[in-house]
Parts: C-alpha cells; structure tokens; sequence
C-alpha cells in the first residue's frame, strides 16, 4: 500500500482526521511518509497493537538517534539524551527517580500553586473585561506558569524561557538552526539552575529531584538538567492545547457544560473522556525502531523498520469504545492513550490533571454564564504546529 503523507495537515475545529479515519478503517497497520528522516514509517493504529508496540522491547526508542529518523520537524525536539529516546533499563531508572516529583503529597502542594496562579490570570482577564481571548488570557500562559513556577524559575527569566520554547517548537526546514540553538540555550541554563539549586534547596521540582533516591542510587547534574528542559518542553504547548480544546468542547455543546456542572464530584472522569475523544495533534510523536524481525497482524515488520504509533485512532477504537466518535460523558472508566502508553506514557499526569482540573474548576465557579463571544466557525485553529488548537477562543460572561 501507497504510504501516506503525515502530518495530515486536517484542522478543522476538533473534527476527526478524515485521512486517518480512513486508514484506521482499512488496516491497523499502514506506512506513512513524514517530512524528514531517512525513510517512510509503519503506523500502528488499533489499541490492541498501539498497546504491543510502546510494551514490547523489540521497539526500541534508544535505537533511533543512531538515524535521521522519521519525524514532524526539521530539528528534532528531544535531545539525544532525553527521556522520551531512552530504553529500559536507563528510562526506567530515570523515570522512577523522576516521578518522586509527582507524588500525591507533591501534587497536593502544586494544585495550591496552580490554584493562585489560575486565579490570577482570570482576575487579569476580568479586569480586561468582555469580550476577552481566554487562550491569550488562560490556555497559553497556565501551563508555562505552572511549570516555571513548579521548577522555582524567577519571574525575571519567564520571557527568556518561553521565546526559546516556541522557537523549538516550530515546524519547517528553515527553523532547523534557530530551534538548535534554542535547545542550547536552554540546557544551558538549566545546568546553572542544578548547580545552583544543589547549595540553596528549596520546594521546587528541581530540589525536591536532587533529593530523590532509589536506595543510593540518585540523578547526577546532567540528568537534572536535561529532565528540568525535558518538563519545560513537554509540560507546555501539551496542557494549553488541552486546556483550550476542552474549553471549546463545552462552549459549543452546552450539553457537555451543563453536564460538568451537575457533575462536579465526577469532573476527573470527564475530563478523561474529553480527552480520549480530542484529536490533539496533526500527525505523530517520536517512532520506535524494530531490533528484530516482527510479526503484527498479519505482517511482518522487518528490523530497522521505523514504527509509529497514533495514540489518536487508538483512542478511537470501536473495539475498546462503543461509539467512540461520540463524547459520553458517564462513560464507564477505560483508560485511553491521550497520555501515551507503555514505557514512555507521560510521568506527569497527576501534574497535567491537577491543571486541568483546577482550569476548569476555576472557570465553571468564577464565569458561571461563560459563552463564546463569537460563532463556532469564526474561530481560527492553528494551522502551523503540530498540535490542533484554536488561535483564540473570544469570551463573554
Ligand atoms: C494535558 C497535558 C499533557 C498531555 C496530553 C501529555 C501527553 C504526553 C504524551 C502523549 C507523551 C508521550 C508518550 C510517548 O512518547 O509515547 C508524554 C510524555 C511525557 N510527558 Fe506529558 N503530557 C502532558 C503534560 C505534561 C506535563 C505538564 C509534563 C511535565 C511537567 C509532562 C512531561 C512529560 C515527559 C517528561 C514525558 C516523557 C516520558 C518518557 O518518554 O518516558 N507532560 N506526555
């Protein structure tokens, strides 16, 4: 079969992908064509081999800084020395150090943190009065706030921090320089932070890891710095997308407002199902590479192979969800992979639910008559990154 070309560059409101709901439909298993790399990629697209391939070790994520593998930009987001392109045992060390960071006492102190931090940027957005741009005002600043906050970063340097952020977050040839010399930049700094935090703890993420142990064993410097760029990296563009997709959802199903309103005590669950239906990005994530030869339904993917996964059709597996292209508020438990699977699934949920759930908490208590300012179809959606969000999200309350 013809490989598909990915990103699928579809951005229309939060409708599914025609291009992948059409792959999903054919095959769970298929070859897409990305903008750089070496070679084309099999996608993975059903729960049941999504779950396979981010579980079986013949995958491995390590393997493929060796190559110019498969991906979305020109300048590969993760270093090489990330997390996200580690294997067993190395990642799982490093995620057993680092997820002490997100314990539920951890959790516990940085929802009070989250808590002022939302207030203040709705007072802010008060203040401005209506008509107002919630992403300008909530979505965008609440996650970069969080975690520069949550890693104890000085106000002063959050500008800094947030420009060179973009800048390695863009897709296109031409930004392969600028987001090199960001990613610099910011390991950088985060190496002084380290130094600097190891003589004065204090509540922050970085101190609270520097004290992290697994019998003696502890994170040296380097591997601080890089998972404190690593959570800059990840814990930003992720939750604003979400924040704003879920806003969305209940600005024009009112239906879906009136439920998370009635239903206060169950509002983790629902903000789960919102999250198992919203198509948050435009393609894919990072592969893995196949060490040996693979059998996967019915085909065989040979070694070297790149393999991607789409956590996206997974999520929308008839075979795991009845109706999974309707929202179902009540819909019993199943987890879904909006926060990846396996051994690379997000270390920070309790951290990226906390912010959610405060958001929207927030929101529903202190704008009980929200509505969008503006018809559905006049909001704009992000056309240039791989993530799917709208540009602005015009309020009145
Ligand atoms: C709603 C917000 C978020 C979503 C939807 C999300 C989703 C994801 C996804 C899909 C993955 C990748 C799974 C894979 O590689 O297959 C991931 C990994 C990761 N996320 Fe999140 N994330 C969110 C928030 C955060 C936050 C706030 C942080 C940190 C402060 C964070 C830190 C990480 C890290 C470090 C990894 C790499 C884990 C690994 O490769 O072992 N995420 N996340």
């Amino acid at each position: 079969m013809q490989a598909i070309d990915c990103p699928f560059g579809f951005s229309k409101a939060l409708d599914f992908d025609p291009t992948l709901a059409g792959f999903m439909e054919r095959d769970s298993l298929g070859t897409i064509r990305l903008p750089y790399g070496e070679s084309d990629a099999w996608l993975v697209t059903s729960f049941e081999s999504v779950q396979q391939v981010t579980t079986d070790p013949r995958f491995s994520r390590a393997e493929i800084i060796e190559y110019d593998y498969p991906r979305l930009t020109a300048e590969p987001i993760v270093s090489p020395e990330s997390i996200n392109v580690m294997d067993p045992p190395h990642s799982s060390r490093i995620r057993h150090l680092a997820t002490q960071a997100f314990t539920p006492r951890q959790v516990d102190r940085m929802r009070g943190r989250i808590g002022l931090l939302t207030d203040r940027l709705l007072d802010e957005m008060e203040d401005a009065g209506q008509p107002a741009d919630l992403v300008r005002y909530l979505s965008d600043p609440l996650p970069q706030h969080t975690i520069l906050d949550l890693l104890g970063i000085d106000r002063a340097e959050w500008p800094r921090m947030q420009e060179q952020v973009q800048r390695l977050l863009v897709v296109g040839a031409g930004n392969r320089d600028v987001a090199r010399a960001a990613k610099e930049d910011l390991t950088g700094y985060f190496t002084g932070l380290v130094a600097e935090r190891r003589k004065n703890p204090g509540t922050d993420i970085i101190s609270v890891l520097t004290e992290a142990r697994d019998g003696t064993d502890q994170l040296d410097d380097r591997e601080l710095a890089v998972l404190a760029l690593t959570f800059t990296l990840s814990g930003q563009d992720t939750a604003t997308c979400q924040i704003s997709d879920i806003v969305y959802l209940l600005l024009t199903r009112p239906k879906l407002a009136e439920y998370a309103r009635a239903h206060r005590k169950d509002l983790t669950d629902f903000i789960h199902e919102l999250l198992r239906y919203i198509p948050f990005r435009k393609g894919v994530g990072i592969p893995r590479v196949a060490l040996e030869d693979v059998e996967m339904d019915g085909v065989v993917i040979r070694q070297g192979d790149f393999v991607h996964v789409s956590y996206l059709t997974a999520n929308r597996d008839p075979d795991r969800y009845p109706d999974p292209h309707e929202i179902v508020p009540d819909r019993p438990v199943a987890p879904h992979m909006t926060f990846g699977w396996g051994g690379h699934r997000c270390i920070a949920v309790p951290l990226a639910m906390a912010e959610l759930e405060v958001a929207l908490e927030r929101l529903l208590d202190r704008f009980p008559t929200l509505r969008l300012a503006v018809r559905p179809d006049e909001v704009r959606w992000d056309t240039e990154t791989i993530r799917r969000f709208p540009l602005e999200l015009p309020v009145a309350w």
